[in-house]
């Protein structure tokens, strides 16, 4: 049997790499494809180390550049790849732009296509995920979804019940291995912080960070908040471009509680988020990583494709609304309580076993 997988984002990493653990153990012929979309060190190399991941196999160099543009290069680059190689399987994980670029190229060569992470809606059209999310659930043969909300999705939509797998969540396995190392990292000290000292914040959404009006309102949130608790904010390079570009540097380092850092590495971002007083985010993967992590993570987004996080985990879905974000937060600090979790089902660190298994079987 033979695999390629396509990869192209920080998140990507940390989806594909206990997968890529389990292709070894059961001594599959595997080829990793990197498309290039994230190219920084920090946001790529750094994470290939600390996964320990194998250096790809192809490195297709296309990062940046609109979506259209990212998919269009990305599809036809990876379909010469996969006229080569001519795999059994092509599997993808997540939902960006590599992610439905990697499942069109295989579907047009009638290559079949495994989807990791099947099934998630936000419902919110405008947001480039959900749209990547939809289209490459709709030419995957075999969808792994990550909770129960997913499967509901996939059979509203019509997917055949026979090509779901309901396998838990492959970014917790990762997360679930590399707990006790991350533990050991240096972040704290070097940061100067303590335990339950500060909160975490991550922000790139295109919704949040692409307009000068949606930064600044969420400048005046910040500002609010560090004059309560430190705030620790690796920042990405979206977000920082954009910063950049509409004048705002000096708003940002007007705040003296307010700690830029570069984006972390996975250790260090996962020592970060474990010993914080809670995570403001936008991110996807994050509102899982506290579920699991036991912290209150604060989720500045009107929708969520990972509603298991707000029934069973520490996810609060607050929008943009500032009010809600600043009174969440500062509910948070002066509260002594810890938030009450429960691991969402098959969250087990076991779900590449079972996707490399259920490959197996199937191909
Ligand atoms: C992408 C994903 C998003 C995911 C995020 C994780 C899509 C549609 N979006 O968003 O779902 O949550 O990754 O981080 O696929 N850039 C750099 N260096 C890098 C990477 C990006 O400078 O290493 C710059 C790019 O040049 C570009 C901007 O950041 O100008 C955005 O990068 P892009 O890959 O298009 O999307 P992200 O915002 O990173």
């Amino acid at each position: 049997m033979k695999i390629v997988s396509i990869v192209g984002t920080r998140p990507n990493f940390m989806k594909i790499a206990p997968l890529i653990n389990e292709f070894k153990k059961r001594k599959i012929k595997h080829i990793l494809v990197h498309t290039g979309q994230h190219y920084d060190k920090q946001m790529s190399r750094l994470f290939f180390e600390e996964l320990n991941l194998p250096k790809p196999d192809v490195n297709l160099g296309i990062g940046s550049g609109s979506r259209m543009e990212q998919i269009e290069k990305m599809a036809a680059e990876i379909g010469k790849v996969l006229k080569k190689e001519n795999p059994d399987l092509v599997v993808v994980v997540g939902d960006v732009n590599s992610t439905f670029a990697g499942a069109l190229a295989a579907k047009h060569l009638g290559i079949k296509v495994a989807h990791v992470e099947s099934g998630l809606r936000s419902f919110d059209m405008e947001m480039p995920e959900e749209i990547n999310r939809i289209l490459t659930d709709g030419i995957s043969s075999f969808l792994f979804t990550t909770e129960e909300s997913a499967m509901k999705n996939l059979i509203n939509e019509r997917i055949p019940k026979e090509r779901i797998f309901f396998v838990g969540n492959v970014m917790i396995d990762t997360l679930l291995q590399h707990k006790k190392s991350a533990l050991k990292s240096k972040i704290l000290k070097s940061l100067n912080l303590k335990k339950n000292g500060y909160c975490v914040l991550t922000l790139h959404r295109p919704s949040n960070v692409d307009t000068k009006e949606g930064l600044e309102k969420i400048m005046l949130i910040l500002e609010k908040i560090q004059n309560k608790i430190k705030i620790i904010f690796p920042m990405h390079p979206r977000t920082r471009k954009n910063i950049e570009s509409f004048g705002l540097n000096n708003k940002i380092s007007s705040m003296k509680n307010l700690i830029i850092t570069e984006p972390l590495g996975y250790l260090d971002f996962l020592c970060l988020m474990s010993n914080s007083r809670f995570v403001l985010t936008d991110s996807g993967g994050i509102q899982e990583e506290t579920t699991v992590l036991g912290i209150p993570c604060i989720t500045m987004r009107n929708s969520t494709e990972r509603p298991v996080t707000v029934s069973q985990g520490t996810n609060l879905l607050v929008s943009t609304n500032s009010k809600k974000i600043i009174g969440k937060s500062l509910g948070i600090i002066s509260s002594k309580k810890s938030i009450k979790n429960k691991i969402p089902k098959l969250w087990d660190g076991k779900s590449a076993e079972r996707i490399v298994k259920i490959m197996k079987n199937v191909c």
